[in-house]
């Protein structure tokens, strides 16, 4: 970052000395103002719950423009990479900033590809859990469980370290969700297979068993390696910021990654994708696109607590590229399938089309986001609705890891220690029980 020609003065009503805040600027997007020394100057802090104005972090990682409705990793657009790269490519960008040549290509999928299999002990962790769990309850375990086991690549101030655990947990989340499905459903675990891409072995962890050749779906592991790239990384997303703070205690990474996955469970968040399929067939369930003006009515009513999943977001005021790129291959893959006339879809395209020209989203900049569509997709692969926020989980570990390795290895980091405004008692004395 660079130091702005651009100042900041704050000065106060009551005289108190005002006070001059450095101004940086970033490559692209908003300036910042340094406020570092706001306290030690002024004796008082900013106050911004939710952070709506806050920059946490300076990151070169991936960049939003919520108005344009812009999205790059490492300054590529999510369309052209969606386009033109696989997964793993993606992956190697986002850790290491350059899209690879043929020789590291190769190189990088074939380190992965070697990382794919997890302990032999880890399958004994799932017994503990009830069968019928969440997975995103297994999940969160499972990937904390990783730090019983690696304990070559936990010492997260150690570059070789960072590398190698960024490594694992790329290769092995795919195996760790199937895991986590098949437990569910009281199928075996299958152990990865080192001839099939990422997204084919991770199809064959699903849906294959031990009884027969499974046959991977070329146009399936196609979309299915498009959904890893959208939703690889984000910029400071409530879950990667959670990375973030959790790794600044120089925590190893996989219990900082873990916090990531708890975190990415909720339906504000990751956890949308599962809620937006559910709201769909439960529109579908009372009476389906008839009912679509009724239930939007609820939406807009405050006090319904009802909220249209999958719309919305915090940055973008815009639609979402990624949701654009979804719906495509939400054509695609049902075309492929036969699945055409879907009527989840049908619904999903109709919610859309009424919510875009409807005032109370238009006034408040409401757009179908990553998650409106990534649920038809998922379903019409096969993919239960349980598993939506672990199959979001597995493509944003290369993203939080990459935001989580960039902090570490910035000489400036700190622990993360945010501060409050106390509205709580005055200091008092504890009376006796008998005068309480
Ligand atoms: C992801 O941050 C990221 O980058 C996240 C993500 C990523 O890749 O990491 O993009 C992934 O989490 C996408 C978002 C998935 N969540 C959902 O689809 C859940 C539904 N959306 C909302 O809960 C909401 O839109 C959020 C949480 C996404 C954003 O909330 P904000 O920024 O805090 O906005 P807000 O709640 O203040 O909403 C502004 C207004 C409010 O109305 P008013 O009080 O101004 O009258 O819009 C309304 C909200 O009530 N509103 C909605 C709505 N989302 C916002 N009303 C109906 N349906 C919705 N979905």
């Amino acid at each position: 970052m660079k130091l702005a020609d651009n100042k900041a003065t704050l000065s106060f009503s009551n005289g108190a000395p005002s006070v001059e805040l450095p101004v940086y600027q970033g490559n692209i997007g908003p300036d910042v103002i340094d406020i570092r020394k706001l306290y030690g100057q002024s004796g008082m802090f900013t106050y911004d719950p939710g952070f709506l104005s806050t920059a946490a972090c300076q990151s070169a990682i991936t960049y939003i423009d919520g108005d344009k409705g812009e999205l790059l990793y490492r300054g590529y657009p999510i369309e052209q990479l969606a386009k033109n790269c696989n997964f793993l490519e993606t992956c190697y960008l986002l850790l290491y900033g350059e899209l690879p040549n043929e020789t590291q290509k190769a190189d990088f999928e074939n380190r992965v590809t070697q990382h794919t299999m997890v302990n032999e002990q880890m399958q004994f962790f799932l017994r503990g859990f009830r069968r019928d769990a969440h997975p995103m309850a297994v999940l969160t375990g499972l990937v904390g469980g990783m730090s019983a086991f690696y304990h070559d690549s936990t010492d997260i101030t150690n570059p070789e370290h960072r590398e190698i655990a960024a490594i694992r947990l790329i290769a092995k989340l795919p195996t760790l969700v199937s895991m986590a499905y098949k437990y569910g459903v009281g199928q075996p675990y299958m152990y990865p297979k080192n001839d099939l891409s990422y997204a084919g072995n991770f199809m064959r962890m699903m849906f294959g068993n031990p009884c027969e050749e499974y046959k991977v779906n070329p146009v399936v592991e196609r979309a299915l390696d498009r959904i890893f790239i959208l939703h690889a990384d984000h910029e400071q997303n409530a879950s990667t910021s959670t990375v973030r703070l959790c790794g600044s205690s120089g925590t190893n990474p996989f219990a900082a990654i873990s916090a990531g996955v708890a975190c990415l469970w909720g339906p504000a968040h990751g956890g949308a994708n599962e809620a937006c399929l559910n709201m769909l067939e439960h529109i579908q369930a009372n009476g389906g696109i008839s009912k679509v003006g009724e239930f939007m009515e609820q939406v807009k009513d405050k006090n319904s607590g009802v909220k249209l999943m999958g719309f919305g977001h915090r940055v973008y005021k815009n639609y979402d590229p990624r949701a654009k790129l979804m719906q495509e291959t939400c054509n695609e893959i049902l075309q492929e399938l036969g699945l055409e006339k879907d009527p989840l879809f049908a619904l999903a395209k109709q919610l859309e089309k009424i919510a875009l020209e409807d005032d109370y989203f238009v006034q408040r900049k409401l757009y179908p986001n990553v998650d409106f569509y990534s649920g038809i997709v998922q379903r019409a692969i096969g993919i239960p609705v349980k598993l939506f926020t672990g199959i979001f989980a597995l493509a944003r570990t290369v993203g939080w890891i990459a935001q989580l390795n960039e902090q570490m290895a910035d000489p400036e980091y700190k622990i993360g220690r945010p501060r409050q405004l106390y509205t709580g008692s005055v200091a008092r004395d504890v009376k006796p029980i008998t005068q309480r």
